[in-house]
């Protein structure tokens, strides 16, 4: 079956990709599959600290007890080639943004580039909060903040009428 929605290549970011971008990789993935839409979701870092790591092991709780399993994602760096090969790349928040222009130079598109929460929150510019120092409850304000930006995306691809 031919699908009328576009194959979107889409790249979450954050900045250790231990915590944020790798649930919001995983939610997008299982929206995408559960809606039919054939999209690419992947995830990177900007600060290279965890490197070749699992999800952090509340970002891997928290996903799976919402049915979403994270455990096989290993954190990569965001590099300026990701331009070239998403078509819509999400930062987490404002500094993670700011990580992305900076290592990307030349390669940075800003039309390919957003905060995840201007999707639900379009021109407020809100940062989903980094969950890394503090205890498990932030990881569910996280992913449930990722969750409905995620669920907007979906429905807003749905409902395209061009
Ligand atoms: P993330 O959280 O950006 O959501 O993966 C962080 C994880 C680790 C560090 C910072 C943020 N760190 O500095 O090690």
């Amino acid at each position: 079956m031919v699908s009328i929605f576009a194959a979107m290549k889409i790249l979450m970011v954050c900045l250790g990709n231990i915590c944020r971008s790798p649930l919001a990789e995983g939610i997008l993935k299982h929206k995408a599959k559960q809606a039919g839409l054939d999209w690419t979701v992947d995830s990177a870092g900007t600060n290279g600290y965890h490197v070749g790591e699992a999800p952090h092991r509340l970002s891997q709780k928290v996903a799976m007890a919402n049915g979403i399993d994270i455990c096989a994602q290993r954190a990569r760096n965001f590099v300026p080639a990701d331009f070239d090969r998403y078509d819509k790349i999400y930062a987490m928040a404002d500094d993670v943004l700011d990580d992305i222009k900076r290592i990307a130079g030349k390669k940075y598109d800003a039309a390919k580039v957003d905060l995840l929460m201007n999707e639900l929150y379009p021109g407020k510019h809100l940062s989903v909060p980094d969950p890394w120092y503090g205890p498990e409850p932030g990881y569910h304000e996280v992913y449930d903040m990722i969750e409905a930006a995620c669920s907007r995306l979906i429905q807003k691809e749905m409902t395209k009428t061009d």
